[in-house]
């Protein structure tokens, strides 16, 4: 079994002092910073770009996961990864035949890579590029929004991405994201997940540190 890494989501953060929300999580305990991109026409909402991930890329040294809800996102994977991307997410929904190609661009500049899908996006879309992805990335939410409902639905689909991963015989990473609390983080784990996207959860909780700790022991 893969380790366990949770992955804040700055989404839920204080947007007016970002760079000291980013120094503060890494210090209570965050393995990741995951980062959420949107572009108002894959998903019907704005966050921030580039200029904002390079100006806080100071504040942390933990894994820098950059998520992309974004159109045409190879367009813009040489920015994000010149910004201090560790890793950078791409949708199947927003890359169709051109998801394998936008892998190995990613790759390509020196970044890691994954692939992610829909609650409704079947695990066999993404199954012909497993083999260049370090991390698949399941959505528990229809991406847009922090703060909404996980969908139970999606569990099993963690179970048969895991068993995906297990066919290749590579150590790669099964992150989940959307609506991760503690009522239902034992069983996306023991579903198979081993990095734990958490936005609101962490971020609506006075003591940090302990929210993120029962996140990844529980
Ligand atoms: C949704 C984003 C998520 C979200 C997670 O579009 O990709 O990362 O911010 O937030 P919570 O944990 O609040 O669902
Ligand atoms: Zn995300």
């Amino acid at each position: 079994m893969s380790i366990i890494k949770i992955a804040p989501s700055i989404l839920s953060a204080d947007f007016s002092k970002m760079g000291q929300e980013i120094a503060d999580i890494s210090k209570c305990g965050a393995d990741v910073i995951h980062l959420d991109v949107m572009d108002g026409n894959f998903v019907p909402n704005f966050s921030f770009g580039q200029k904002l991930i390079k100006e806080v890329r100071p504040f942390s040294d933990k894994v820098f996961d950059t998520h992309l809800m974004i159109l045409n996102p190879w367009k813009y994977i040489e920015s994000f990864a010149k910004a201090g991307s560790d890793i950078i997410t791409v949708h199947h929904e927003a890359c169709g035949a051109r998801l394998k190609e936008t892998l190995k661009e990613i790759k390509a500049l020196g970044v890691k890579c994954g692939a992610v899908i829909n609650p409704d996006t079947p695990v066999s879309a993404i199954a012909s590029v497993i083999e260049e992805c370090d991390m698949l990335l399941l959505m528990s939410v229809f991406p847009g929004f922090g703060g909404q409902k996980f969908i139970e639905y999606v569990l099993p689909k963690i179970k048969e991405a895991r068993e995906l991963i297990n066919s290749t015989g590579k150590d790669i990473d099964l992150e989940i994201d959307g609506g991760i609390t503690k009522e239902n983080v034992v069983a996306v784990k023991n579903a198979g997940a081993n990095v734990i996207v958490a936005g609101s959860t962490v971020f609506n909780e006075p003591d940090r540190a302990k929210i993120i700790k029962e996140l990844r022991e529980m």
